[in-house]
Parts: structure tokens; sequence; C-alpha cells
């Protein structure tokens, strides 16, 4: 994906042979944490999003991945308090990825599969029906562009899910890749986005001052 300079990207493709290295990146609370996870599927994906973020921050900084401090906000957020860096991470079917950057960002991963389009009616404000009706995108990937931009937004905003994304408002110009959103109170988020294969992308940052 093209990113301004200042946002860095990273992403992983689950590899049965990476996981021991991946998994000798964790701290002793992250190794805990996942030892608490039920799913096979979620400690895979909490296992390669930590990898991917600490990945790219091992890149950014210098220092071991495993070196590196992160937390986790009551709200959910990963947060690297020693770094001067913004992250997010994102996972979904068998891969995850990562961003930094000084600016706010978010980012989200959605593999497309079947899905009813009617699930927009949760996700849109009535004021942007028309708009997303009138874009060159195939039905089934509808649903999964919009959901995805909204998640970026509501991701670098830090509420996540817990704030509707109907309060988010899209405006998307297909062709470039590219999406402005709109908070209701009027803060303008800068999304870029691509499907790459069977996975919509979606990272999202505060306009550059
Ligand atoms: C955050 C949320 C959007 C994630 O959606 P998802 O499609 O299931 O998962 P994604 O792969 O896109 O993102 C997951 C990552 O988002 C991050 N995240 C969690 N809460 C977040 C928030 N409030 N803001 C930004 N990022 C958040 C985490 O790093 C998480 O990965 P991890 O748990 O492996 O560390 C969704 O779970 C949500 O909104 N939850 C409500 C907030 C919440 O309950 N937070 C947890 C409180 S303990």
């Amino acid at each position: 994906m093209q990113l301004p300079d200042d946002i860095h990207f990273y992403q992983l493709r689950y590899e049965l042979q990476e996981v021991a290295r991946w998994g000798s990146y964790l701290s002793t609370e992250e190794v805990e944490r996942r030892g608490l996870m039920k799913a096979e599927s979620r400690k895979q994906s909490f296992l390669l999003g930590r990898a991917a973020l600490r990945s790219l921050l091992g890149e950014l900084t210098g220092a071991a991945p495993a070196a590196i401090e992160l937390k986790v906000l009551d709200d959910g957020r990963v947060v690297a308090p020693k770094t001067p860096y913004h992250v997010s991470i994102a996972h979904s079917g068998d891969r995850a990825v990562a961003i930094a950057s000084r600016r706010r960002v978010g980012v989200d991963i959605e593999q497309i599969v079947e899905k009813p389009e009617a699930l927009l009616r949760f996700v849109l404000h009535k004021d942007e029906i028309e708009h997303v009706n009138s874009l060159p995108v195939p039905n089934n990937k509808r649903l999964f562009l919009c959901w995805t931009l909204k998640e970026a937004v509501l991701k670098a905003i830090g509420t996540g899910l817990l704030r509707s994304p109907k309060t988010v408002k899209l405006e998307i110009s297909y062709d470039l890749g590219r999406a402005n959103v709109k908070e209701d109170e009027g803060f303008l988020w800068e999304v870029r986005f691509e499907q790459q294969e069977d996975y919509m992308l979606a990272v999202a940052v505060e306009p550059a001052e």
C-alpha cells in the first residue's frame, strides 16, 4: 500500500515455521494473556498482531522486537509508551497488519466473505447511502469497504466500535483508493484503502499539520 513517508506499515501472514520466533517476541504479560485465550484462532491472531507491531517498532527504533514495551489501555488500545509513535494493529484470517506514526493512526483489515449487503444499514448513516450506492464497487465488496474505512477511523479515535460507525461519514474516491471520513464533530480523517486478494485493508491518519 502506498502511504506517506511518515506512516510506517508492516504486514505478516501466518507461517507455522515462524511461530517460535514470533512467540519469543512476546512479553511475560502477553504470554499469560495469550495462554488465557480459548480459541486457537484468537491465539494465532494475537501472536501475529503483536509480532507485526514488535517487528515494525524494532525496525523503527533499532531495538530488538522483544525489548519493546507495549501496554494495553483500558479501552483496549495498544500503545508503545517509550517510543514517539501512535500505533495500531488489525488481524483477520491468516494476516495481521501494524502501523506506527507520530500522527494518530488506525488500521483495519477484513477478509472479504459472503455477507448480506443489508448489513450496511448498521454501518451507514442515511445521509451516506446515496454516495455509497453510486460508487463503482462490486456489490459483495461494498460492505467490507465501508466497514474497514470506518473501523480504521474508530480505532484511530480510540473508541473502536463502542462508538457507532454512523457517527463518522464517508466521502470515498474509489479509483484513487482514498477517502475522507468526517466525524460528526467536524474532524476529518484521511484514509487510504486497498484490496489485497480477498482482503480489504484501510489505514486512517489524522491530516498532517
Ligand atoms: C477494537 C475493535 C474495533 C476490534 O475489532 P476487530 O475487528 O475484532 O479486530 P481488529 O483485528 O480490527 O483489531 C483488533 C485490535 O484492535 C486494537 N484495539 C482494541 N481496542 C481498541 C480501541 N478501543 N481503539 C483502537 N484499537 C483497539 C487491539 O490492538 C486489537 O488487537 P489485540 O487484541 O490482538 O491486541 C472492537 O473489538 C471494538 O470496538 N471493541 C470495543 C472496544 C473494546 O471493547 N475494547 C476492549 C476493552 S478491554
